[in-house]
C-alpha cells in the first residue's frame, strides 16, 4: 500500500513535441533533469533565433509550463541554466493554462534577453511542467540559426482554446544553495525528491514554489 502510494506521486505527464527531445520519452525519468538524459546529443535540431515556437502534449487538464535555457554545449545540471547572478534563464516564462492535448506557443529567443543567443550557438532548452503532482522535465538540444523557418510539416496547434495566465515575469533562484553536488544524473532517491518537489509546489503557490522545487532538486 505504502509503496503503491509513492509510485503514483506523478501520474500525469507531458511530452515535448517540438523541438524534439534528447531521446525517446521515458515516463519514469521525467521527474528528473532532462527526463534522465544527462548529456546533450550531437544530432541537434536547428531552431530559429527569432520567430520560433515550441509544442508539447499535456496529459493533464490543468498545468503550468516554463522553459529555461543553457547556453553551454553540454549542460548536465540545473546550475548551468542560471545566469551569473543565479537567476534561471527563462526563455519561456511560466504560465498556467488548462486542457489536455497538444499545445503550441511562440518563442522568440532573441528577445529573451538571455546572453549567448546568436546564430550558430548551441543551446539547450529545458521544459519545466507541473500538472499539480510534481515537476517534470524534458530537454531539447538545438543549434540556433537566423532566418531559419520551422518547416510547415511541424504541427503547431492547440487542442483547446484555453487562455494562458502568466505566473510571474521575473524569477530568481534565491535563498537556497545546493547542499549536495549532482552532476545532473537521476537523483539516487527519486521518491524522496518527488515528495520534496510536491511539498514545495503545494506549499508555495506560483513560481516561487516551482523554482524552489527546482532548487530542491539540485
Ligand atoms: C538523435 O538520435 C537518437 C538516436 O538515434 C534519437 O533517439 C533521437 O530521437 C534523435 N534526436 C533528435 C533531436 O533528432
Ligand atoms: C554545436 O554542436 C555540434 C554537435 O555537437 C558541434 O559539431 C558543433 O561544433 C557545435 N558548434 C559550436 C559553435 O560549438
Ligand atoms: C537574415 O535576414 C536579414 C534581414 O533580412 C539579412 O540581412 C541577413 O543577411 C540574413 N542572414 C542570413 C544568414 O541569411
Ligand atoms: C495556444 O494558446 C496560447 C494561449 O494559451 C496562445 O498564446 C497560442 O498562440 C496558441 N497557439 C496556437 C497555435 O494557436
Ligand atoms: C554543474 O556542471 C558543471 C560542469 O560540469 C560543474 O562545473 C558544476 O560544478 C556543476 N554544478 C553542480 C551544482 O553540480
Amino acid at each position: 500500500m505504502f509503496m503503491a502510494g509513492l509510485m503514483t506521486v506523478v501520474s500525469a505527464h507531458f511530452q515535448l513535441q517540438y523541438p524534439p527531445p534528447r531521446g525517446d520519452f521515458v515516463e519514469d525519468d521525467e521527474p528528473t533533469f532532462c527526463d534522465g538524459y544527462v548529456n546533450s546529443v550531437s544530432n541537434r535540431t536547428t531552431f530559429p533565433t527569432s520567430g520560433g515556437f515550441i509544442s508539447i502534449n499535456s496529459e493533464h487538464p490543468s498545468w503550468t509550463l516554463g522553459g529555461i535555457l543553457a547556453s553551454v554545449q553540454n549542460p548536465t545540471n540545473f546550475t548551468q541554466f542560471e545566469d551569473s547572478n543565479g537567476n534561471f534563464q527563462m526563455f519561456l516564462p511560466f504560465f498556467q493554462t488548462t486542457g489536455e492535448g497538444v499545445y503550441c506557443v511562440d518563442v522568440d529567443l532573441a528577445s529573451s534577453g538571455i546572453s549567448g543567443i546568436k546564430s550558430g550557438a548551441n543551446v539547450t532548452l529545458q521544459f519545466v511542467f507541473d500538472g499539480g503532482d510534481g515537476q517534470l522535465y524534458q530537454c531539447a538540444d538545438v543549434t540556433l540559426a537566423d532566418n531559419f523557418t520551422i518547416p510547415t510539416s511541424i504541427s503547431c496547434k492547440n487542442a483547446t482554446d484555453a487562455a494562458a495566465t502568466p505566473v510571474s515575469t521575473s524569477v530568481a533562484a534565491t535563498g537556497t544553495s545546493p547542499s549536495s553536488s549532482s552532476s545532473g544524473s537521476a537523483p539516487s532517491s527519486t521518491t524522496t525528491n518527488n515528495a520534496a518537489v510536491r511539498n514545495a509546489v503545494m506549499g508555495v503557490s506560483g513560481v516561487a514554489g516551482l523554482l524552489g522545487a527546482i532548487v530542491a532538486l539540485l
